[in-house]
């Protein structure tokens, strides 16, 4: 085994380790992140080799970047008589690369010139190759954890690493979150997921190069993109057609695919109730990835009439001669619905209509005075695997992911959720959460 540094980016770091365990489980890698510490941007971890490194963040979003770890201290005397003692092996296979050095700095960094001062302290590295900027073989890195003191005061490192550069995530190398980013999508909602987590959202239910990923609730079809990107063949569904097709002028979520070089992985856009189903029973989905109408922004319909004798009242109305509900400019009436019971149908979707192993990911939000591990919707057939919050004022939500067990699994069961608070959440959210929770 040999010791790796990940160098995490400064953005949702409880998110962090759910994402690498997940990268880590799509790629078969053993790996201890246990250790983790969200207060700090660095994590020293063991691997067999570079390309488990590799494969471990290359797609990741929330790294930056990996480094095979030559050394690391409190102060440079310490971690260059660790490079002395024990990277000579190391120093010999990368002597005649050309290379380049790199400063990572976290709450600190170096001036100019002390950086070419500490480059220097390097000498006795002795690399032969040329030194190379722009398209160097080898990058070194110093990575360096400052101290907070009080302003103006000069700063020191309170650790440091060495390393090499082994790998770039994705979110580096093509930077993927400007990419993504709902400012530059020529198609998006008020209801459209932010990019960042949209595409950690993807990671996280393990969409795969060529698996079927379906979002029930598609919208302006955020997730639909971002897993399409991974290689996931897309198909999505909502009650909206306007959301679908879009609303004002020709952008739709197909043009979003065509801007973004993905259309080969668009599948396809269904206008259609989630609980009335109509994707056939052995149309395989490996992947459900959401965001369910919480009934703020959007409706929280289904089909159906508030007032049923009223409208079986209605069932023989005729209409140029055609009976009213026949014809195909038949608007269906639709009914108000519990976001409980959308959650339980979702489960029970997922129950049946995914593989094992197959993941339902979805958002879920909670009003945080109401919060307690019973409001977690689970099914005995999907084991829930993370539970990660995302916090707001007075309200959070929580990115659930399940995965399809196979028979010999019984899990819990959540039933009666429509007791519980969720069902308020409508409610309090526009009272901005003043009340005491009923
Ligand atoms: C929170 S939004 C999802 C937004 C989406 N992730 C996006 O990127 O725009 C929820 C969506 O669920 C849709 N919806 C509401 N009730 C539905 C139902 N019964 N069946 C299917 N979709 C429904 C709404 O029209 C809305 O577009």
């Amino acid at each position: 085994m040999k010791e790796y540094l990940i160098l995490f980016a400064q953005a949702h770091p409880n998110f962090r380790q759910a994402e690498l365990e997940s990268l880590a489980s799509i790629n078969k890698i053993s790996v201890d992140l246990s250790h983790h510490d969200e207060t700090k941007p660095f994590l020293k971890i063991s691997l067999n080799n570079d390309d488990e490194a590799k494969q471990l963040i290359s797609r990741s979003i929330l790294t930056r970047a990996i480094y095979e770890l030559w050394a690391e201290g409190t102060t440079y005397e310490e971690l260059h008589e660790q490079i002395k003692e024990n990277c000579q092996d190391y120093i010999e296979i990368y002597s005649h690369c050309s290379f380049k050095f790199q400063f990572e700095g976290y709450k600190g960094k170096q001036t100019n010139s002390s950086k070419v001062k500490t480059i220097e302290s390097f000498k006795y590295l002795d690399f032969k190759g040329k030194i190379d900027l722009k398209n160097a073989d080898e990058t070194f890195t110093v990575l360096e954890d400052y101290e907070v003191i009080q302003e103006g005061k000069s700063k020191k490192p309170i650790y440091i690493w060495f390393g090499r550069q082994v790998e770039l995530s994705e979110r580096t190398k093509n930077n993927l979150v400007e990419v993504f980013d709902l400012k530059k999508r020529g198609y998006i909602g008020t209801t459209s997921f932010e990019a960042e987590l949209s595409l950690v959202t993807c990671n996280l239910a393990q969409v795969q190069k060529g698996s079927i990923v379906y979002d029930p609730f598609a919208g302006t079809g955020s997730f639909m993109v971002t897993a399409a990107y991974f290689g996931g063949v897309a198909i999505g569904s909502d009650i909206d057609v306007r959301m679908l097709n879009g609303k004002n002028g020709p952008q739709n979520i197909k043009t979003n695919f065509k801007d973004y070089g993905l259309y080969s992985q668009f599948l396809d856009i269904l206008t259609m109730d989630f609980t009335h189903n109509a994707l056939r029973d052995d149309f395989v989905i490996d992947t459900i990835v959401c965001d369910p109408p919480y009934g703020v922004r959007e409706g929280l319909r289904v089909l159906g009439a508030k007032d049923e004798e009223k409208a079986a009242g209605r069932e023989h109305n005729i209409v140029e001669g055609e009976i009213a509900h026949l014809r195909r400019d038949f608007v269906a009436p639709k009914k108000p619905y519990e976001l409980s019971d959308m959650l339980h149908d979702l489960l029970e979707f997922a129950s049946k209509r995914l593989p094992i192993g197959g993941r339902l990911a979805f958002w879920m939000p909670t009003a945080d005075d109401d919060f307690n591990d019973t409001i977690i919707p689970q099914h005995q057939n999907l084991k829930l695997n993370f539970n990660l919050v995302q916090n707001f004022n007075k309200w959070s939500r929580r990115l659930l992911v399940y995965i399809k067990m196979d028979e010999s699994y019984i899990g819990e069961t959540t039933d009666g959720l429509k007791e519980l608070n969720i069902k308020n959440f409508r409610e309090r959210y526009f009272k901005k959460f003043s009340e005491q929770s009923r």
